[in-house]
């Protein structure tokens, strides 16, 4: 791959630090496909805003942002002593913490910042907060490395010229880069696999078309969009030969977390012997959460249904909603959990820990 022309240059990174002047750069994805705005934060009012409003989202770049957040918020302490500094940086993180609640990638980069100040116990507090920086811009650059190794095995499991179908945004924009259900469409797009892909909307805040369908045509891959309504009938008329989606945290039993709508694609899939395929860093792998009933599912505000996306209301106004944002695909469903470290097949309690053993 290194010889070929990099498809995602004109991609925009989602997220980044300039710690030279104490800011996080986020690309406002609630305005994309119309508007490329970055926004320069530094209150942890703002950061934590720019999480809830889903202005960065996507399970490995919410962990992204939240470790570049504790940094930042620990980096403006004034404290003097190792442990003033430490308690400053449990502050920030539990306020970052009550950002979002699904996505596992929140906590496990929150806890990884934190399990790094530890390992610097007794420091000046100026090292200390190097060693912040330092694992912050880990957490980002080894995103970057995750993603595509799971491209590479996502890719292993597929043929050129397929028909593959995805729900919501697990596109470069939800991760340092390429993606995890997007990463093998972008590396296949490098090697000339022409895949058809098609993009179910993502109702209601529309990241599969405002997100996925814009970053796949922005890097030249073949994007058709639908309505979520629609991913029955191009699954019958034989349009489809796999689905891969991301996901926001998945269980010890394989049951998965991801946006609202994956469960019935999903079930679909099944109906019509279409292999499911979910794209899983091991940062999204929760093996403390024993089966799905145990995660938290996100409830968001009724407008986002009623009226975000429209000049006008499209539901009588004070009508009652349930927005779930997530929801989980029992393991049943999926055909295999794909990691940076290999592929997991059923009986998942015992494939997906021995993925975490080729770990460091
Ligand atoms: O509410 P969102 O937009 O943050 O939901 C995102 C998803 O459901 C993604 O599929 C998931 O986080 C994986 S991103 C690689």
């Amino acid at each position: 791959m290194s010889n070929q022309q990099d498809i995602l240059s004109s991609v925009i990174q989602s997220v980044r630090l300039d710690d030279a002047n104490d800011t996080l750069i986020i690309l406002d994805q609630t305005l994309l496909p119309n508007e490329k705005v970055f926004l320069a934060l530094q209150e942890m009012k703002d950061i934590w805003d720019a999480i809830y409003h889903l202005r960065v989202r996507g399970a490995p770049a919410i962990g992204i942002a939240a470790g570049y957040g504790v940094y930042l918020g620990t980096k403006q302490s004034r404290a003097e002593t190792y442990d003033d500094l430490y308690a400053d940086f449990l502050k920030v993180k539990e306020y970052l913490a009550s950002s979002r609640p699904t996505a596992v990638n929140l906590f496990w980069a929150l806890d990884r910042m934190e399990s790094r100040l530890k390992r610097e116990t007794g420091k000046p507090v100026d090292e200390v907060k190097a060693a912040l920086l330092e694992e912050s811009e880990m957490i980002r650059s080894e995103d970057e490395q995750i993603c595509k190794s799971i491209g590479e095995f996502a890719l292993s499991l597929l043929k050129p010229g397929m028909g593959l179908l995805t729900h919501c945004n697990a596109g470069t924009i939800a991760t340092a880069k390429y993606g995890t259900a997007l990463a093998p469409m972008y590396l296949g797009q490098e090697r000339g696999y022409d895949f058809k892909v098609y993009a179910d909307e993502t109702r209601p805040l529309l990241q599969g078309a405002r997100l996925t369908a814009w970053e796949l045509k922005e890097a030249g891959v073949d994007v058709t969009l639908i309505c979520d309504n629609m991913a029955s009938i191009v699954m019958k008329e034989g349009k489809i030969q796999a689905v891969l989606v991301g996901c926001d945290r998945v269980a010890k039993n394989g049951d998965t977390a991801n946006k609202i709508g994956t469960s019935g694609v999903a079930i679909l899939a099944k109906h019509y012997g279409i292999p499911f395929y979910v794209c899983a860093p091991l940062s999204t792998i929760d093996l403390n959460c024993k089966h799905g009933d145990d995660i938290h599912i996100e409830l968001r505000p009724s407008e986002e249904i009623t009226t975000k996306f429209y000049a006008k209301p499209q539901a009588p106004e004070g009508v009652q909603t349930y927005n779930p944002c997530f929801d989980v695909t029992d393991h049943s469903l999926i055909t295999a959990i794909i990691t940076e470290n290999g592929i997991a097949y059923a009986p998942f309690e015992e494939s997906l820990p021995v993925m975490f053993k080729h770990d460091k």
